[in-house]
């Protein structure tokens, strides 16, 4: 069952009844100011930081759910009826509903009683602030009395603080009320130098800046008192709880349209020109009143929009292709894009699952949200690495998280997940090959942001190869330390106590636990860091590294190879994991697609036993599973994994990040039908029609989807913010179609499955402009020998890097 469908001509996701299974969500804002927004106007915006910088009140897990956003009431003056043109929250049954999902926009659209409202919300580019353009048009044959009444909660700041701290925050609210803008300034007589305001284009007919007074004693977003009455009472709020509200009248003639501007937004005043006048406590608004003015304009509005609208067409602009498959097409060149985009931007922690107050800045999660984004914006990229890289322990170990607004280490979760370092090598390796920019590698960035630590962006790499090398275990495989990839599966943890948190734990000393994935990773890494060291002309470093990556893989093959596939780990006690010899969790997926993808038993058959183990074991038609058996009880020895029940998350769970290494993995082995099978099971389009199971949003990945295990196989949870975005667009993008930035040029290498007789795409890399044709000439299997360059033909699948501004023909057959 669907409840909607995709538009791809406007990039849009249109939804067409407001009771999706579950919220589905839109981001607004590409940089410093981001909003979250449901297809019922719910959600919740912040500048730069969602723990420390909190414009607008959330309350996540909530009943009903998904309420408290950026709403608007429309009310019929002559009857006193009320309703919500985004259903929620008066949940008034609407006569027609529609949520247009845009890229960095959301358009929601109804009518009820004979007025169709249209909304748009976005964030314009550059702007810390957001619009929301409300076009009132009455399509009754007689006039139209209407009042339009506007509502948002402002967080006070910070927002774990303003969900607690309650004895506290219950007196600090402040707000002013100037020349029809509602300005939120609590704490700003003291140590903030920041407001958020929330202005109108229409004179005010009232206003309400207390929640409790607009929403009425004991009553909820569903019924406001000043709502229902049609009138504001002009609260100002002092303490309590601080709100947003405008009142405005509108006369429509029948036919008529009329436009009301809304603006929500941030604005920092220098420290020392905070008030006016000088000596008081009223807000300078000197700077900030030109910027809500030009706004307000909605010829201002409609340019925004319009640029906007433009430059996600220059941002898709990179790679788009043309493919027999459209899941596979509005994926690579809408969806899939935008939302490696979104986690670029956010990482783990702002959506409708992570709550903005638990997780910054993943360490590993960045590194490999780049490889999805790094063709979009390569400049943002640069300065994303060194600023991961800046946070790097001189160890060569890495703090797991860092704060986007201090883009300091994260204290309380630490360090010690050992893969974290190894991923700034393959995040590094990506933007080199996508940009040829090897000066980055000379750029002096210091360990854990200390004064006089600087050292080469290489150097750092050198020290992540290092950790790994520093930390071997008895058989000579990297020691797991906190966790790896899979956080959950936290071998030194040892966890009796209810309640205490697996990631923080302190870990038990002595133990010798060592992780199967770390080795195929470091595999991996090796490997890149010595075409780098090549690049630098550092042939003897390139060698090492070289022999480091063959020595890896050779102790992988010895003491990981459990006969059928690669196993997982060795736990404290140098028990194995992952292996028929284990009861439950005998095989996991993580060493299969990550051994197999940094080429171990490519060669020598093991790749091709691996993978079909992973077939005959954990796929299934929602997905490749995590592992299997699913662990039916609590093992102490192996933490987390084993808290879930069989089938969700690291138990058992289709853990969707680790799907794209199969797919990966079955590309370089040659098996297109295989790698494109399981590239559909999960693509979200492709399960848009049983959206009633999947349940998440259809044009984004999510975290997960429940295993075979669980009683609710098939349904999607947590999603947005995962590396399933970035690992899925490289493999469809780089694999299976084949179009693979490298350092020294452009690969063009497809495998694709039979059904298909080819494709077209176009692709920009470094200034120039490929157009790609391929054409099948095989039944099945097939690959590609050789490229007819502007008619030339050259040999093997490397394509020379032209001439910035060069526009390049490239025919390549499947034989
Ligand atoms: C989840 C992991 C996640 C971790 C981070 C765990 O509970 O299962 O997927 O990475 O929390 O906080
Ligand atoms: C989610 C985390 O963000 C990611 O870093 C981790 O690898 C997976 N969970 C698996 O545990």
């Amino acid at each position: 069952m669907r409840y909607g469908y995709f538009d791809d001509d406007r990039r849009e996701y249109v939804i067409e009844r407001p009771d999706t299974p579950l919220p589905w969500i839109n981001y607004l804002g590409l940089d410093a100011y981001v909003g979250v927004i449901s297809n019922t106007a719910g959600g919740y915006s912040y500048y730069r930081d969602a723990r420390l910088r909190r414009i607008t009140r959330y309350r996540y897990n909530n009943a009903p759910l998904d309420s408290g956003g950026r709403y608007i009431y429309l009310r019929d003056n002559s009857s006193g009826e009320y309703w919500s043109p985004t259903w929620q929250p008066t949940q008034r049954a609407l006569d027609t509903y529609e949520c247009r999902h845009g890229l960095s926009y959301t358009l929601i659209g109804s009518s009820y009683a004979g007025l169709r409202a249209e909304i748009l919300y976005m964030v314009p580019l550059g702007e810390t602030l957001e619009v929301w353009r409300l076009r009132l048009t009455n399509e009754r044959d007689t006039p139209a009395d209407m009042s339009v009444f506007s509502s948002v909660e402002f967080c006070l700041w910070a927002a774990q603080d303003a969900m607690t701290n309650f004895q506290r925050n219950y007196s600090t609210g402040e707000v002013e009320v100037d020349d029809g803008v509602i300005y939120h300034k609590t704490e700003y007589r003291e140590r903030r130098d920041h407001v958020a305001y929330f202005a109108c284009s229409e004179p005010l007919a009232g206003f309400d800046t207390q929640r409790d007074t607009f929403l009425g004693p004991y009553r909820g977003w569903d019924r406001p008192a000043a709502v229902e009455r049609g009138e504001s009472f002009n609260s100002v709020a002092h303490g309590w709880a601080p709100h947003g509200s405008h009142h405005v009248h509108l006369a429509l003639a029948p036919g008529e349209t009329r436009e009301v501007i809304f603006v929500l937004g941030y604005w920092e005043n220098p420290p020392d020109q905070k008030f006016d006048p000088p000596g008081s406590h009223i807000v300078n608004k000197t700077f900030v009143r030109p910027v809500i003015n030009r706004w307000l304009r909605p010829e201002t509005v409609e340019d925004g929009f319009e640029r906007l609208r433009q430059s996600w067409t220059s941002l898709l602009s990179p790679l788009q292709v043309d493919t027999p498959d459209a899941d596979t097409d509005r994926m690579v060149n809408i969806w899939n894009p935008y939302q490696c985009m979104v986690t670029f931007n956010v990482s783990r922690s702002v959506s409708l699952y992570e709550s903005g107050i638990g997780r910054g800045m993943g360490f590993r999660d960045s590194n490999q949200d780049l490889l999805g984004f790094v063709h979009m914006v390569p400049e943002r990229a640069r300065e994303r690495i060194l600023d991961i890289a800046a946070t790097q322990l001189a160890t060569g170990g890495a703090y797991h998280q860092y704060q986007p607004l201090t883009k300091r280490g994260n204290n309380v979760l630490g360090s010690g997940f050992n893969d974290d370092p190894l991923w700034l090598i393959l995040g590094v390796s990506a933007y080199l090959k996508e940009t040829g920019d090897a000066s980055i590698l000379d750029e002096q960035v210091p360990y854990d942001n200390a004064a006089d630590s600087a050292a080469p962006l290489y150097e750092h790499l050198e020290r992540s190869l290092g950790y790994t090398l520093d930390r071997l275990g008895p058989h000579g495989l990297p020691l797991i330390g906190r966790a790896d990839w899979n956080d959950c599966l936290n071998l030194n943890c040892f966890s009796e106590t209810p309640g205490e948190t697996f990631q923080t734990t302190a870990n038990k000393n002595g133990g010798a636990a060592e992780s199967v994935f770390i080795a195929g990773l470091f595999v991996q890494a090796a490997k890149e860091l010595a075409g780098i060291a090549d690049l630098r002309g550092l042939a003897e470093d390139a060698i090492s590294h070289q022999a480091e990556a063959e020595k890896m893989a050779g102790v992988i093959a010895e003491h990981a190879w459990d006969g059928a596939w690669f196993r997982r780990a060795y736990d404290y006690f140098g028990n194995v994991v992952g292996s028929s010899e284990n009861d439950e969790g005998q095989i996991y997926v993580e060493p299969q697609g990550m051994c197999v993808l940094s080429g171990i038993g490519v060669q020598n058959g093991l790749a091709t036993k691996a993978l079909h183990s992973v077939r005959e074991h954990l796929a299934t038609s929602h997905g490749i599973v995590l592992m299997q058996p699913a662990y039916s009880r609590y093992h102490v020895e192996l933490g987390e994994i084993s808290s879930y029940p069989p089938g969700y998350k690291e138990n058992a769970g289709v853990f969707c990040h680790t799907n794209p290494w199969v797919m990966i993995a079955e590309a370089m082995v040659g098996n297109g039908d295989g790698a494109f099978g399981y590239y559909k099971s999960i693509n979200p389009s492709a399960r848009e029609e049983i959206s009633e199971i999947h349940r998440c949003e259809p044009y984004v990945y999510a975290q997960m989807i429940a295993g075979k295990d669980a009683p609710t196989h098939g349904e999607a949870k947590n999603s947005w913010l995962t590396g399933t975005a970035a690992w899925n667009f490289v493999a469809i993008s780089q694999w299976i179609l084949g179009i693979r930035a490298e350092l020294d040029g452009l690969r063009i290498d497809p495998v694709l499955p039979d059904s298909w007789p080819g494709f077209t795409a176009t692709r920009r890399f470094r200034g120039a402009t490929y157009e790609i044709s391929v054409t099948r000439q095989t039944t099945t299997g097939g690959r590609v020998s050789h490229l007819v360059v502007d008619g030339k033909p050259i040999d093997g699948t490397l394509l020379p890097v032209a001439p910035s501004g060069a526009v390049v023909q490239v025919a390549a057959v499947i034989a």
